[in-house]
């Protein structure tokens, strides 16, 4: 079993992994120890590798298992890889807004594994958002309020242009962590549609989410990630919302995505 050697970073979420390559299986209880500090950092960054498609595909299987988008098509010959790309002619990016993953899921993924291909010289960063602490933070009667809502998510608002059936789901506001037992607050501006209180809209709703919205992505939630070609970053795709900067006009950006759900390996003792 290799040793992890874990540093926290100087952020509300994040830690750097040192001495393990992506492009080697780890052993399982190196899985193991990697998802445990994943319960813990929500965010891993395993600096400047050198990585396949297929490595890729089968490191983001620490984390659980590889699955396909189910609307964007993935990279040739690897359907577990979206191919994030933004070529200097185009005008909009790739998660240009905050969000977490295919929230419109009944079981979204549960993390992600995202390398940096290619960059542009300046620009192009990934922000991160800790979620547990946007729910510790909200003040009393908030946090009451949001720990009996629910919201209803589609992929109509951030997919609605391809062809697909809308895939929509409800899910609670303030979800308990199966793995950590910690409550964070699951906002999503690119999928939710509305809030419910037992199946009926809230009437207030579009405003509270919006005020939740601002409260969850406050510059003291956030790490800010500056990529450079080949670093890899996987993240909790339930307790953090991320963003991609879109400040790069006329370069070209490529990033590696492997979503993964859940599966036996990811599963964690029930809290208590
Ligand atoms: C994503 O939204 O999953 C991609 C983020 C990025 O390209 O930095």
């Amino acid at each position: 079993m290799t040793t992890l050697h874990i540093t926290a970073l100087t952020a509300p979420l994040g830690a750097t992994v040192h001495g393990l390559s992506p492009a080697q299986q780890p052993a399982p209880e190196t899985a193991h120890a990697l998802r445990k500090a994943l319960d813990t950092h929500l965010l891993l960054l395993l600096k400047g590798m050198s990585v396949s498609p297929s490595q890729l595909v089968t490191f983001a299987a620490s984390f659980g298992e590889p699955a396909s988008h189910g609307i964007v098509v993935g990279l040739a010959g690897h359907n577990c890889i979206t191919d994030i790309r933004k070529e200097p002619e185009h005008w909009q990016n790739y998660g240009g807004t905050w969000h977490s993953d295919l929230s419109f899921q009944t079981h979204p993924p549960v993390a992600a594994v995202l390398q940096a291909k290619e960059l542009p010289t300046t620009g192009g960063d990934t922000l991160w958002s800790n979620q547990y602490l946007a729910y510790e933070g909200l003040p009393q009667h908030l946090r009451e309020r949001v720990d009996v809502l629910s919201a209803e998510h589609t992929s109509n608002i951030a997919f609605g242009g391809m062809a697909h059936d809308a895939v929509s789901t409800v899910h609670p506001l303030a979800p308990v962590h199966p793995r950590t037992g910690r409550r964070y607050l699951y906002v999503n501006p690119v999928s939710i549609v509305r809030l419910l209180a037992n199946g009926d809209e809230v009437n207030d709703g579009a405003e509270l989410l919006a005020h939740l919205i601002a409260h969850a992505t406050q510059t003291q939630l956030l790490y800010r990630h500056s990529w450079s070609v080949g670093d890899v970053l996987v993240w909790d795709n339930r307790s953090t919302l991320h963003m991609a900067m879109n400040d790069y006009p006329g370069q070209r950006r490529v990033m590696h995505r492997v979503v993964v759900i859940d599966s036996a390996n990811t599963r964690a003792p029930a809290p208590g």
